[in-house]
């Protein structure tokens, strides 16, 4: 029988962002292709919703709010003493903002980090300690996004953070190559979700056709996210790691 290069049976897959967008997408597909799924957010209820939408009982529903570092660890860490071993993270959980640079203090850019970086990191530290990484191998993909690597007005703040993403993900790629563990990043475009919903673009039609616009294939969808982390969290990407996937619709095309 062939086997599927892209199945994701048999395997423990961590995911931050599940109650919401591209995290919760992620968690049903990664579940949908065989993963047992560690659901990550603040909201219990939306957790739980998501939790409603899978057709298994291969997830567990962890909620915390992932900058309190020590509570969440704490929490991780009991779910692992049944789990034990994980074989994959996606660090979908995200905050996004426009903020002209006259508006940017010290303050205001520190939440961003916090969630979008420093968070990443800490799960990352946390996870990949021996007792947790399947020796056969573990992948960790980061959502970062386009703004990590082009720029948009009034995105400084963010791009900062993806960027960040975006230049950790090689050094950790080279770092922990030698435990088998494999590093990437996804950098999406704009897809449709709570998060763009509520963007400044979404707020007026004229700013919504043009950001449309700049999307030769359209706007995303989580699955098309999703799936790109299938790839990247599956045995078909085995030789991959250090990259950024572009998801993007031809957004950084032109
Ligand atoms: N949508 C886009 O166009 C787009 C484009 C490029 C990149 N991205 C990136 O993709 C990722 C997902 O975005 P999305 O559009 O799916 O956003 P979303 O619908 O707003 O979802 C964000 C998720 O992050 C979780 N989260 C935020 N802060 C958290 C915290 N402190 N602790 C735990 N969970 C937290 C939220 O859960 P709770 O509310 O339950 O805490 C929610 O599940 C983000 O990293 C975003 O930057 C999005």
């Amino acid at each position: 029988m062939i086997k599927n290069p892209f199945s994701l049976s048999h395997k423990t897959i961590v995911v931050t962002g599940a109650s919401s967008g591209i995290g919760r997408q992620c968690a049903l597909t990664l579940n949908q292709m065989g993963a047992f799924v560690i659901l990550i957010g603040r909201s219990e209820e939306r957790l739980q919703e998501t939790a409603s939408m899978l057709s298994n009982d291969n997830y567990v529903v962890l909620a915390t709010d992932i900058t309190d570092y020590t509570s969440t660890a704490e929490k991780l860490e009991k779910v692992l003493e049944t789990k034990k071993q994980v074989d994959g993270i996606v660090h979908a959980a995200g905050i996004s903002t426009t903020l002209p640079l006259r508006n940017i203090t010290p303050e205001k850019l520190h939440p961003f980090f916090e969630t979008n970086v420093y968070a990443a990191i800490h799960i990352t530290k946390l996870l990949t300690k021996s007792k947790y990484v399947n020796p056969e191998g573990m992948s960790i993909v980061f959502i970062a996004s386009v703004m990590g690597v082009v720029g948009e007005l009034g995105k400084t703040t963010y791009s900062l953070t993806k960027g960040a993403l975006v230049a950790g993900t090689k050094s950790l790629a080279l770092e922990l190559a030698n435990k088998n563990i494999r590093v990437n990043c996804v950098l999406p475009g704009v897809v449709e979700t709570p998060m763009s919903a509520n963007a400044v673009y979404s707020q007026n039609e004229e700013a919504y056709t043009k950001i449309k616009s700049y999307h030769p294939l359209g706007l995303g969808k989580p699955e098309d996210v999703a799936n790109a982390c299938v790839y990247l969290l599956s045995p078909a990407s085995r030789w991959v790691t250090g990259t950024n996937l572009v998801v993007d619709g031809g957004y950084t095309a032109r």
